[in-house]
């Protein structure tokens, strides 16, 4: 297993280009199950949950090349097992989100049930009420739900609570039901405007993406699709944080400005400058931070995804910052690793006080999923001393070589391959 090792300390400055959003591409590949058509999908990064999902799609039976690019041919598909097995769905919750689809186009599917992860219980209650409101039959037996449908029919339905991957999954079966289907209390995240923009590409009817109803007019069949993936707002967010805490300044490449509002509004808060210019977005650290009160919401609100990451910098700032996790109701799991940096960090239910100013020490530390690994990796840039991270496979999940970028920006960090422990 490999392991990061930093010496904090550096001011980061240069550029640094923000490749393509994950959360969007992991969805766009499911897209192309609703199509006997070829598919391609660009400006993709190096990610092990990119990989996870294609090694999924050739197990449905589509043959997958490329990797900055993807191409995709979906025409095997339906003739092998149009199913999700617990091994790929327990490495990657996002396996779900091809039950639509698979649904919709194929009649059938079995997908094994993702059981919780360590930010919380994440049910998919929302994702099969959906479904079962567009005609799905819906059996869970033996740890898998399976789902029949000869052609799924177009509803009314009302998401109980705001879900990305239950809107995404409903919407994509929804554009092959006979008749119209209206979501409502929908995300509105940009991976779900993203994701309809790549339908509509297809031949999908759908008006609404990115406010808070969705109508879908649904179709008999949708062609293939070639389409260049958004860059990812939460990478750019974890850069411009990284450029703030080390009092740097990063010029974020092709950084989605539009999508960073809340983000940029906290970093302002914060007294970070943030210079929006036509390549991207120039982030300028101060030298003194200052407390900002952060909860985390659905999309436009602040996001959960910048959560742990927004700690560090709290724990940087001279004074008291409030942080509230509404999201995920086990999303502090970072607290006791920053704390061993020294961090004074107190956790009361979905809240945690942070009392800022000290600076963090080095130490041993240990990554428990995908944001709190970053969050470890921003600590170490500022702590006094060496920090080590162990289980660093949680960050490949949804950073490309961190490490090298951030060195290309002035850091002291390494990588260790097959490090003990
Ligand atoms: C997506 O997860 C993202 N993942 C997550 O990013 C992100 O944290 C999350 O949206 C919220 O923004 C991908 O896009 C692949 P949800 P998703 O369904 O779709 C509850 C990262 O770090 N809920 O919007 O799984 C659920 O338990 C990852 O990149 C139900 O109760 O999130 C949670 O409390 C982590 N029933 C809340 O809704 C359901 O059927 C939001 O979850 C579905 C969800």
């Amino acid at each position: 297993m490999d392991k990061i090792v930093i010496h904090g300390g550096q001011r980061l400055k240069g550029e640094v280009t923000i490749h393509g959003a994950k959360n969007a591409a992991l969805l766009i590949q499911c897209a192309a199950l609703l199509t006997d058509r070829k598919c391609a999908i660009r400006h993709l990064p190096r990610l092990s949950d990119i990989a996870t999902m294609s090694e999924l799609l050739g197990h449905l039976g589509c043959e997958v090349t490329g990797d900055r690019t993807l191409k995709i041919d979906p025409a095997g598909v339906g003739e092998g097992p149009r199913e999700a097995p617990y091994e790929m769905v327990k490495t990657m919750r996002a396996s779900v989100t091809v039950m639509g689809p698979l649904l919709a186009r194929h009649g059938f599917c079995r997908v094994s049930l993702p059981g919780g992860c360590a930010i919380g219980a994440r049910p998919i209650d929302q994702h099969l009420k959906g479904l079962e409101a567009l005609g799905a039959k819906i059996a869970i037996k033996h740890g898998y739900v399976e789902l029949k449908a000869k052609r799924l029919r177009g509803a009314n339905f009302v998401f109980d609570t705001v879900t990305v991957g239950g809107t995404q999954n409903v919407m994509m079966a929804a554009t092959l039901a006979k008749g119209v289907t209206r979501l409502e209390n929908v995300a509105r995240e940009p991976e779900v405007e993203e994701l309809a923009r790549v339908l509509v590409k297809m031949g999908a009817r759908i008006s609404g993406a990115g406010g808070t109803a969705i109508e879908i007019e649904g179709v008999d069949a949708l062609d293939g699709f070639d389409h260049a993936v958004v860059p990812d707002r939460i990478e750019a967010g974890t850069f411009a944080v990284a450029a703030a805490v080390t009092r740097g300044d990063v010029m974020l490449l092709d950084a989605p400005v539009d999508h960073m509002h809340a983000t940029i509004a906290k970093l302002e808060e914060a007294g970070v400058e943030c210079r929006v210019e036509n390549a991207g977005l120039r982030v300028i650290g101060p030298e003194r931070l200052s407390p900002v009160d952060i909860s985390t919401r659905p999309y436009p609100g602040f996001p959960t995804d910048m959560q742990a990451q927004m700690m560090v910098l709290a724990t940087c700032a001279a004074g008291q910052s409030l942080i509230t996790e509404t999201i995920f109701e086990n999303r502090f799991m970072h607290v006791p690793e920053l704390a061993c940096m020294g961090a004074d960090v107190t956790v009361h239910g979905h809240s945690a006080v942070v009392r800022g100013g000290p600076r963090l020490t080095g130490a041993e530390v240990m990554a428990t999923d995908l944001r709190a690994s970053a969050s470890l990796v921003l600590a170490g840039l500022v702590a006094d001393g060496t920090t080590e991270i162990r289980r660093v496979y949680h960050l490949d999940r949804g950073y490309e070589a961190i490490e090298k970028r951030l060195r290309g920006l002035g850091a002291n960090i390494r990588r260790f391959h097959g490090a003990k422990g």
